[in-house]
């Protein structure tokens, strides 16, 4: 494995942009728990790591923020550009390829979310490690950070694991077949995609991480983060402190402050 995740995920989401707005057509089940993070009057500076094509950007930008996405994949950050041209117009958004595994950035953010899974492609530890507090050096005093990390489907039911499993993306002249099928190799994932759209068909392998629940919160509080909280579901109501042994085999939301 190379020993920097970077590379091989540029790879992937130089390969996956294409698609990945038909991937996630349906997907809005996150988004009020970051809009009602940035709700109050007092949030004035916004940053999403791993803003991909800009679909959470989007939703944030709507309600008012000023916000800054960021992400390693020119490719996906192409699109993001097109599709919210006017608010980059407007000097609301800022988009940067910048990468927290390396640096902070200079700006000092009150909301941080690092969305749908994207921690998870860091995968290994000293570059989560690095990532967090690079990501604590950007953030202003008692700002608030939260973060969305998968339970991988071929732990929660391991009889899955490895079955190909085939759908429909998108709709009308738009829609893209995805058949895809996952494997564990310890910790990490692997995620096979094969996409088709017309006579366009790429196949496409991702790595992902699975972290704990007690492993994120051991990694926080190093990292200088404080009252850690977490939701086993999109549900801005259900963060609560929790014991880390409990670990659910589901996918969890953590809310933590600078
Ligand atoms: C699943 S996509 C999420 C895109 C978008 N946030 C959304 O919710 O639709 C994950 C994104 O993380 C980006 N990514 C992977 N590693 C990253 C890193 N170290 N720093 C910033 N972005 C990264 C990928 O390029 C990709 O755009």
């Amino acid at each position: 494995m190379a020993p920097d995740s970077s590379d091989r995920n540029r790879e992937v989401y130089r390969r996956l942009a294409r698609y990945y707005d038909a991937y996630v057509s349906d997907f809005v089940q996150d988004l009020p728990i970051y809009l009602d993070s940035v709700s109050q009057d007092t949030v004035n500076r916004v940053l999403e790591i791993g803003c991909g094509t800009g679909r959470v950007l989007q939703a944030l930008l709507n309600a008012g923020s000023l916000a800054t996405g960021v992400d390693i994949s020119e490719d996906m950050l192409e699109i993001a550009r097109h599709k919210l041209r006017a608010f980059l117009d407007r000097g609301q958004l800022s988009l940067q390829n910048h990468n927290f595994i390396d640096s902070p950035l200079p700006e000092q953010f009150e909301r941080v979310f690092v969305t749908f899974y994207t921690f998870n492609y860091l995968l290994t530890t000293s570059e989560a490690k690095r990532f967090l507090q690079n990501l604590n050096h950007s953030m202003s005093e008692r700002a608030v950070l939260i973060m969305d990390l998968f339970f991988p489907a071929a732990l929660a039911n391991p009889q899955t694991a490895g079955e190909w499993n085939k759908r429909s993306l998108g709709r009308g002249e738009n829609t893209v077949w995805l058949s895809d099928r996952r494997t564990m190799d310890g910790r990490v994932e692997k995620r096979e995609q094969v996409f088709e759209k017309n006579s366009l068909r790429s196949e496409i392998v991702t790595y992902r991480r699975f972290y704990s629940r007690a492993e994120i919160i051991a990694m926080l509080k190093e990292a200088g983060f404080h009252k850690i909280m977490v939701a086993n579901a999109y549900d801005k109501k259900a963060f609560q402190e929790m014991d880390a042994s409990e670990e659910p085999k589901t996918g969890f939301m953590i809310k933590a402050c600078q």
